[in-house]
């Protein structure tokens, strides 16, 4: 093996080849899989972008590091299958940037929150965790019903989202604030837009149950509702099976 190497080293060209031949089988293992992409990443038409207020509370949840204790990644092991729900699809990280998929898990994995709790439960648990879950170890988010949402920058949120690739239309953006509110505010004049821009299926409530001020509860509480839930995933596997 040795001998092989010294060899080799002495001639130019073969040492050249030989080089060219290791560093091409690292390169095909990592280009090969993406030959399949089309139907790794599967199409899901009813797919939508997160609404303003979402992707506020999204920025909340990575300003508090939340992700350093909560993964959004369900494996396909049966463990985690029967624990979490249906696994994740790479169709349902499509909008996110940067994806939160995290690497840890202090805490369980909040793949497919949306909708296993009501928005109260979600304020108290994020208040003192400790009301809802006596032995939780999780830290309090008290400050958050305290604080106002910050809405003049949404626009140019929405705006830096596009630019990576996220379908947000000209209107979105314009409208961004208003859909914030109207969002956590059903009646307002505001919310009518978000169904019309957003769907139908989107929720449009007082997430933190005080439909006076837009604080940063509402949106992390907006944010939290929505996981799992921008695809109907039990549908769309069973839409795959009988293709
Ligand atoms: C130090 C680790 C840690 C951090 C940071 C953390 N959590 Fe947790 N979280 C936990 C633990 C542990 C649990 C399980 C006990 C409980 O339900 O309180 C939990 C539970 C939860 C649950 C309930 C999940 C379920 O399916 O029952 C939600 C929702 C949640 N956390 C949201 C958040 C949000 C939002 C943040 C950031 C603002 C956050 N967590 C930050 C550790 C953490």
């Amino acid at each position: 093996m040795f001998k092989l190497h010294y060899k080799l080293e002495r001639r130019a060209i073969g040492l050249t080849l030989a080089i060219i031949g290791a560093a091409s089988i690292g390169g095909i293992v990592e280009i090969a899989p993406l030959f399949t992409i089309d139907e790794t990443v599967e199409a899901a038409p009813d797919m939508r972008v997160y609404t303003p207020l979402e992707l506020a509370g999204r920025n909340i949840y990575m300003r508090e590091g939340c992700y350093a204790c909560h993964s959004q990644m369900i494996r396909t092991l049966k463990d985690d299958v029967d624990r979490y729900g249906h696994y994740s699809l790479a169709v349902e990280s499509k909008y996110d940037h940067p994806m939160l998929w995290g690497s840890k898990r202090t805490g369980p994995d909040i793949a497919r929150l949306g909708g296993k709790y009501s928005d109260e439960w979600h304020v108290r648990h994020l208040i003192n965790p400790r009301d809802v879950v006596p032995v939780s170890i999780m830290p309090a988010y008290g400050w958050l019903m305290e604080r106002t949402l910050r809405m003049d920058d949404l626009s140019g949120q929405l705006a830096a989202q596009r630019a990576v690739g996220v379908p947000y239309t000209g209107e979105m953006i314009a409208n961004a604030a208003a859909d914030a509110y109207g969002q956590a505010n059903p009646d307002s004049n505001a919310s009518a837009a978000v169904a019309e821009r957003y769907g139908e299926a989107t929720n449009v409530r007082t997430f933190d149950g005080n439909a006076q001020r837009l604080t940063e509860m509402d949106a992390l509480v907006a944010y939290l509702q929505i996981l799992g839930n921008l695809v109907d995933v039990n549908q769309k596997t069973a839409a795959a099976e009988t293709e």
